[in-house]
């Protein structure tokens, strides 16, 4: 509720008026109390754990404005669940992101936006147009303004994606940017992060990757980090999914603060991603 007010301010148009509950048993009630016939309505839903939840409210929400007559149905979720299985890599598996979208459009979506998305090949199953937008700007500027200094912006895996994000933010602050190999055993499920120099001595260093969930990989980037002699090294992530003991793993490798967006409701989500959403519909 609250970003889809936050993005109301940013876009000065008004929320619809709605009435969301649960019943004893779990069950979820959704009833629209404004006529919605022949409106375009942004539907803001973020479909952070429970994830399910979330996707079934969205559901309602969707089916519902369009049985009463909404003409366009633009959807935001910022955090999109289901990213990871885009394929089907073990004979039997749901492919998970496929049916996401087959729900989505089914239920009347005319559009989708979603935020740092994990895999942006699972927008391709999406027959409306779906875009993946960006909180590295936001990011950044958030920990410009609490007084990080001149940072170097890393990455903390090599992946097309995540350099582009760094990139990103380190241009919108005129600054330099690096990145490090990771590998994940698929066995094991550990991570390994492949040392290399990094211009970081002296300097307030700015991890920014899309998801934290074990902490793992920020978590040797910041100690290759620390060892290097980086002053301050701090993270900054879109979604902040924080499995349990994330906080501690980055804190004990000397991460001096993690800060997430509202993607993902939660003790370190301290960014809005309104302004990002905002600035893609509002008509110029
Ligand atoms: C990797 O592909 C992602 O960009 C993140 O780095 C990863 O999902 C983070 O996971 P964890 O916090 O468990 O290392």
């Amino acid at each position: 509720m609250k970003l889809a007010e936050n993005i109301g301010y940013e876009m000065r148009i008004p929320c619809v008026k709605a009435q969301f509950k649960r019943f004893p048993d779990g069950e979820f009630y959704f009833r629209l109390l404004e006529d919605v016939e022949g409106e375009d309505l942004l539907v803001v839903q973020s479909l952070y754990p429970p994830q399910d939840q979330h996707i079934v409210e969205l559901i309602y929400i969707l089916e519902t404005c369009r049985e009463l007559g909404a003409k366009r149905l633009i959807v935001y979720a910022p955090y999109l669940a289901y990213s990871r299985q885009d394929e089907r890599y073990l004979p039997g598996e749901a492919v998970s992101s496929k049916i996401l979208a087959h729900l989505i459009q089914e239920a009347g979506a005319s559009e989708l936006y979603t935020v740092d998305i994990h895999n942006i090949k699972v927008l391709d199953y999406y027959r409306i147009p779906a875009y993946d937008l960006t909180a590295a700007e936001e990011i950044i500027r958030y920990f410009v303004s609490k007084g990080v200094e001149n940072p170097l912006i890393l990455a903390p895996d090599g992946e097309e994606d995540a350099i582009r994000r760094a990139e990103t933010a380190a241009r919108a602050i005129g600054t330099d940017y690096d990145w490090l190999e990771k590998h994940r055993d698929r066995e094991t499920g550990k991570i390994v992060t492949v040392e290399k120099p990094l211009k970081a001595s002296g300097r307030d260093v700015v991890i920014i990757d899309d998801i934290i969930s074990t902490g793992g990989t920020a978590a040797n980037a910041a100690r290759i980090l620390r060892k290097q002699g980086a002053r301050r090294v701090y993270v900054g992530v879109t979604h902040a999914l924080l499995a349990e003991g994330a906080l501690e793993r980055l804190k004990a490798a000397g991460v001096e603060e993690v800060v997430g967006t509202d993607s993902i409701p939660g003790p370190v989500s301290k960014i809005t991603t309104a302004p990002i959403i905002a600035r893609k519909l509002k008509p110029t």
